[in-house]
């Protein structure tokens, strides 16, 4: 069993940042019959304006019912979310919709592009949706900022999958969100199309300071943020500052038992003594 990790107490200067998320004893149950799963169990979250941010846990931990929390696709059965200091909760179905597109930039798994509809035209419909001018232009630059310029009138199927990736990546980008949620991004990616897609949110974040959250298994790619959450039965069990953050794309991936070890240790056994309960 691994010890639990107490919250650390927040420091002034982290008070007087911005919380973009700032979550508060949120619980999830889903209703299967007559029998309830506790997706969730009393989650407390504060991630600030320009973190790097990754979601690690076994499966059925809860991760996608965060993920969908926080990107107000669903609603908490209890429990304060605070998006840029709405309370989200209190929010209609309309008003989630419009923070949503203005807010947030959603990336996921298994990319979720229109099958008949080229590159240049996926980019252009949240800014559609958004009522917005100059769509083409707009949706040129975010293709271009992911390095697809020269592939914009391609379809999904005329695309490898890093492309398609960077596709929704671009798709979640044009409205310039304050936040992309990313829900296991690298997931269905080969490892070179997965670091392609690490060092554009980490441009994003350095360059434009663009706060990103990720779910990801790969100890690896966790390696490449800035902080680390594990969850477990719903439940936070470990909130840990990465030590010098990799590069995407700059150092080789260690041998899976290596990487396993110094996440865990990390995660698990790096504070010090009187931070464990
Ligand atoms: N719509 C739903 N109805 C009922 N139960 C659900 C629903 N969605 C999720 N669950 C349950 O809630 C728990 C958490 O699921 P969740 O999808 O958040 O896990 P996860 O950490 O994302 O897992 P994975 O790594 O496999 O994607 C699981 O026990 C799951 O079976
Ligand atoms: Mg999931």
């Amino acid at each position: 069993m691994f010890k639990r990790l107490r919250r650390q107490p927040s420091t002034p200067a982290e008070e007087a940042k911005k919380a973009v998320i700032d979550v508060r004893g949120i619980t999830k149950t889903y209703l299967m019959g007559d029998i309830e799963v506790q997706a969730l169990r009393g989650v407390d979250l504060q991630i600030y304006a320009g973190e790097f941010v990754s979601i690690m846990g076994p499966s059925g931990s809860g991760k996608s019912t965060l993920m969908n929390i926080l990107g107000a696709l669903d609603q908490p059965s209890s429990g304060e979310y605070y998006l840029d200091g709405v309370n989200v909760s209190r929010l209609s179905e309309s008003e989630l919709a419009r923070v949503r597109n203005k807010k947030i930039g959603f990336v996921f798994q298994s990319f979720n592009l229109l099958k008949r509809t080229s590159a240049l035209r996926q980019v252009e419909l949240p800014l559609m949706y958004a009522g917005v001018s100059g769509r083409q232009k707009k949706a040129k630059a975010a293709l271009e900022s992911v390095g697809l310029g020269a592939r914009m009138d391609h379809l999904p199927s005329e695309l490898s999958g890093g492309q398609q990736q960077r596709v929704a990546i671009a798709r979640a980008l044009v409205n310039e969100p304050a936040m992309i949620l990313a829900d296991e991004p690298t997931g269905n990616l080969d490892s070179r199309s997965g670091t392609e897609v690490m060092q554009i949110f980490q441009r994003l974040n350095r360059e434009q300071g663009i706060t990103v959250v990720f779910v990801t298994h790969d100890p690896w790619i966790a390696r490449h943020t800035n902080r680390v959450i594990m969850l477990r039965d719903g439940n936070i069990i470990a909130d840990q500052a990465v030590k010098n953050p990799l590069v995407a794309g700059e150092s080789e991936r260690p041998s899976l038992a290596d990487e396993m070890e110094e996440i865990l240790q990390d995660a698990y056994y790096g504070g010090k003594e009187e931070e464990y309960n």
